[in-house]
């Protein structure tokens, strides 16, 4: 039997009291499930939720590197990832066996990862960083090591630039944030001049110089509720406007492009949450080898946060 909308809203409600269970969603998801969502956030809010959550099931509508560190954090939860398909085009860029190779090239190095790593990555790092807290963590870094940065080369010369240091890039870049060019931006602010531009730093670091603010999904967020500003135009993947026009119905919110879809953030669906609730699937765990170096690093970047 097809349900409604809002009879698939009422059953999730229903299977979330049943199990005790806790559905966490990205910013970017759909907006139907911002709106089922108990906690919504970007990777940082996401992580710390996971790290103190008080419930036995944690259903991650995010991406697989998410529900991966939420159960690094809480192995003693069960953590569903409702679509075992929804995986990040960047994470999957970098392995753990070349990232041995890279690190063997250098005298004892400092390997920071961004969050949008898989576990068996994490697990080669000595810290990992989001994109809230990257340059104040960087900034930390041993001054007489060598930093090894994998895998987003564009928020790595972002963390360059702004800690004035060099670093060992690796070449990898969110599909997404890495299409955005000069032209879209010069065209978006000649249609609306008086709009302030802000840009995710997983962008070309050519985009983030044409930027008014530089920021973290969770970051936009904030920004929105302390100023008073009206327009802006958005330079990250486009899920995020339906929470900022839902927050602020005031304010003003122009995609940059609307080429800015990430196909993985929108595979979760409400008929997946029931689902994944009814036969408890697709349950994501982390080998307790790997898990127990591949939460270090993301525990270090929790207490320096
Ligand atoms: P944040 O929400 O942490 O800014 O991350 C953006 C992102 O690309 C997640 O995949
Ligand atoms: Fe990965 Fe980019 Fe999609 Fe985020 S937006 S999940 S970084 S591919």
């Amino acid at each position: 039997m097809l349900l409604s909308r809002d009879e698939l809203k009422a059953r999730i409600a229903e299977l979330c009291k049943e199990k005790n269970a806790i559905i966490m969603a990205h910013n970017y998801e759909l907006g139907e499930i911002q709106d089922i969502a108990h906690f919504c956030g970007d990777s940082l809010e996401l992580s710390m939720k996971a790290a103190n959550v008080d419930a036995d099931v944690i259903v991650f509508c995010g991406v697989h590197f998410m529900a991966e560190t939420a159960y690094m954090l809480s192995p003693d939860k069960t953590v569903l990832l409702p679509n075992e398909k929804a995986g990040c085009a960047m994470a999957d860029m970098a392995d753990a066996g070349a990232l041995r190779e890279l690190k063997a090239q250098y005298d004892n190095p400092f390997v920071a990862c961004y969050v949008n790593s898989t576990a068996a990555v994490k697990a080669e790092c000595d810290v990992c960083v989001t994109s809230a807290n990257a340059v104040k963590i960087m900034q930390q870094a041993p001054k007489d090591r060598e930093i090894i940065f994998v895998p987003d080369m564009n928020l790595g010369r972002y963390i360059e630039e702004q800690i004035g240091r060099k670093m060992i890039l690796w070449e990898g870049f969110c599909p997404i944030h890495h299409r955005i060019t000069p032209d879209m931006v010069e065209k978006r602010r000649a249609e609306f001049p008086e709009a302030e531009v802000i840009v995710h730093p997983e962008a070309p670091l050519e985009i983030i110089h044409m930027a008014d603010e530089v920021l973290s999904t969770g970051g936009m967020l904030r920004h929105l509720n302390a100023t008073d500003k009206k327009q802006f135009i958005i330079a990250t993947e486009g899920g995020i406007i339906y929470r900022m026009q839902k927050e602020h119905p005031e304010k003003q919110f122009i995609p940059l492009s609307e080429q800015l879809v990430c196909p993985d953030m929108k595979m979760i669906r409400l008929e997946d949450v029931v689902k994944s609730l009814e036969t408890m699937t697709t349950k994501i765990v982390v080998d307790e080898s790997i898990r127990i170096n591949g939460v270090k690093p993301i525990k270090r970047m929790l207490d320096l946060s």
